[in-house]
């Protein structure tokens, strides 16, 4: 019976746009409507029309606001694809058990953030939601499931997962894959539709590969087969870490770059233009910034540091971590840079941030450098008017509650409730919050920026008007002549 299943598995190839013809898989359910769960969750209910998909979370408003086009995630092209498949073959429930009962396959798509307790507390990962998925399954299966770990797990998680169901003593069978999901935010469903590479890892064995076929046969649906990579457990949690690791190595090695560019008037776009139309090292992923954001980076760096010094790595952990270090360097001078500019005091000055998402197109701000350069910003009792075409006012005062906590302050720092709520104001409209403004810090990549009036905007902020672009996404040379005090990462101004 498995020669056959795997057989047909390692030999099956659908016709383009037709619908996969092993029938094992009927029900799966996805725990966690986040921005991986649903988007992903979306993407495959469009693509196996004759599966029916269960997305569930414990909060019970997420999965309200996913029935409505008030989608809780934004990301391009995803309410066009939602409403197609929504109530046909794609379910948004709040009754957990009941989609765990009725599943084939389960994904784990729940939050891993870094731990805010005990051990382990700011370096590894937080397995709890994950976890608890993992009783609740054990506690309700009756029948036999794969579980697909989608969140970004530390190497060997699998094994935990697997011991705690297997334990029930239910006689259920369970098998654990690891398929780790590699979308951005902005970009979630061109990177679903189109995916570089699948990867899809499993159990030694014939069980092992048996379940790899059963989730590679659903992504036949729309991946070409050499796109589907099969891997053992641990390399596929493996190499999610060190993806994420890769790609903000990159964006620290640029960031690192354009300090030494403001010091010898080298130009950081040029140089990651130089750099990387050598083949060997490619264009992508060299953007100098304020520094990366996102819910991930920072959190699976720390996790693989974390794991390197568990095992007695410490050279390696220090090499990651410094990956991290360069980029609180890098969100500490440019907030550093503003107040110097502006004559060493932002006290009591009007400053405009342009942008608190961590990148365009997402309404997503955990982790943003906005918060972080906010933050400082509020440290030296600037007056604060934040803009943002999809982050929500409670949102913004939230991350900042955030920072009042933050331990990351260097010295007695700081951040109190009095002046996050006696020093920023949250528009609805960008030019409000630059009336009057002493300074205007781009610091997301929101095209709408560029498109702005700015020549209107110099009249009417204070004289001199400075700009600080975070993203370099503004023609600098233009900005000059419109009167600006211009400066942007990476470049002598
Ligand atoms: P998220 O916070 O947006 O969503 C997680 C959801 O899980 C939340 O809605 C939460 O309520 C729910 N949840 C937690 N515990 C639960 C439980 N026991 N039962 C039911 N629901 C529960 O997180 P996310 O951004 O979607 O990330 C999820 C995982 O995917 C993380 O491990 C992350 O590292 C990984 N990942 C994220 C991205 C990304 O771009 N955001 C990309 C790739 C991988
Ligand atoms: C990143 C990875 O790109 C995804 O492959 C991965 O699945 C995801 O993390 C994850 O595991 O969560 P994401 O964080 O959504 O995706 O967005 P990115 O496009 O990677 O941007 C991350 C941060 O780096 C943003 O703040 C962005 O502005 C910054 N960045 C990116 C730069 O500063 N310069 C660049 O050249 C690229």
């Amino acid at each position: 019976m498995y020669a056959v299943l795997l057989e047909k598995g390692r030999s099956f190839t659908n016709p383009p746009g037709k619908t996969n013809m092993r029938k094992t898989i009927q029900n799966i359910s996805c725990i966690g409507a986040g921005y991986v769960g649903g988007p992903t969750m979306t993407v495959f209910a469009a693509k196996c029309p004759d599966v029916r998909f269960v997305v569930v979370d414990s909060n019970p408003e997420k999965i309200a606001a996913w029935n409505t086009d008030n989608l809780p995630v934004f990301e391009p092209g995803l309410l066009d694809i939602v409403r197609k498949v929504r109530g046909k073959n794609l379910f948004f429930s709040p009754d957990i058990d009941r989609a765990i009962d009725e599943a084939e396959m389960i994904f784990l798509s729940v939050n891993t953030p870094t731990k805010s307790y005990g051990l382990g507390k700011g370096m590894a990962a937080d397995l709890k939601y994950v976890e608890r998925c993992a009783r609740q399954i054990a506690e309700v299966s009756r029948t036999d499931k794969i579980i697909v770990e989608k969140s970004t797990l530390p190497v060997r998680t699998a094994e935990s997962i697997r011991d705690i169901v297997s334990d029930c003593g239910n006689r259920v069978r369970f098998r654990v894959l690891s398929n780790p999901e590699f979308l951005a935010e902005g970009t979630a469903v061109r990177d679903l539709l189109e995916p570089d590479r699948v990867l899809i890892g499993g159990e030694d064995g014939p069980e092992g590969a048996e379940a790899i076929e059963e989730l590679a046969s659903l992504y036949a649906n729309w991946v070409p087969d050499e796109r589907i990579i099969r891997t053992k457990l641990w390399s596929s949690e493996l190499s999610k870490l060190t993806a994420n690791a890769f790609l903000a190595q990159r964006v620290s090695s640029m960031n690192a770059v354009s300090a030494i560019c403001e010091a010898t008037g080298a130009d950081v776009d040029e140089v990651a233009k130089a750099v990387g139309m050598d083949s060997r090292v490619g264009p992508k992923f060299l953007k100098a910034s304020v520094g990366f954001g996102g819910s991930c980076f920072q959190k699976d760096i720390l996790n693989l540091v974390y794991l390197c010094r568990h095992y007695g790595l410490d050279e390696v952990a220090d090499y990651w971590e410094q990956v991290i270090r360069i980029n609180d360097y890098q969100k500490r001078r440019f907030a550093k840079m503003v107040i110097e500019k502006l004559f060493n005091t932002v006290a009591g000055k009007k400053i405009a941030l342009l942008g608190w998402a961590f990148k365009k197109d997402t309404n997503d701000s955990r982790e943003t450098p906005a918060m972080y350069v906010a933050a400082e910003l509020l440290q030296d009792q600037a007056d604060l008017h934040v803009y943002d075409p999809r982050v929500s006012e409670e949102r913004i005062c939230e991350d900042l509650r955030f920072m009042e906590t933050w331990e990351g302050w260097q010295g007695s720092k700081s951040l109190t409730e009095a002046q996050i709520q006696g020093g920023v104001t949250v528009h609805k409209d960008p030019y409000e919050a630059v009336d009057g403004a002493h300074a205007a810090l781009v610091l997301t990549e929101w095209d709408e920026f560029t498109g702005y009036d700015w020549q209107r905007i110099h009249k009417s902020m204070r004289k001199p008007a400075f700009l600080f672009d975070g993203r370099n996404i503004l023609p600098g040379r233009a900005m000059s002549e419109i009167g600006f005090r211009v400066y942007q990462v990476g470049k002598s101004g």
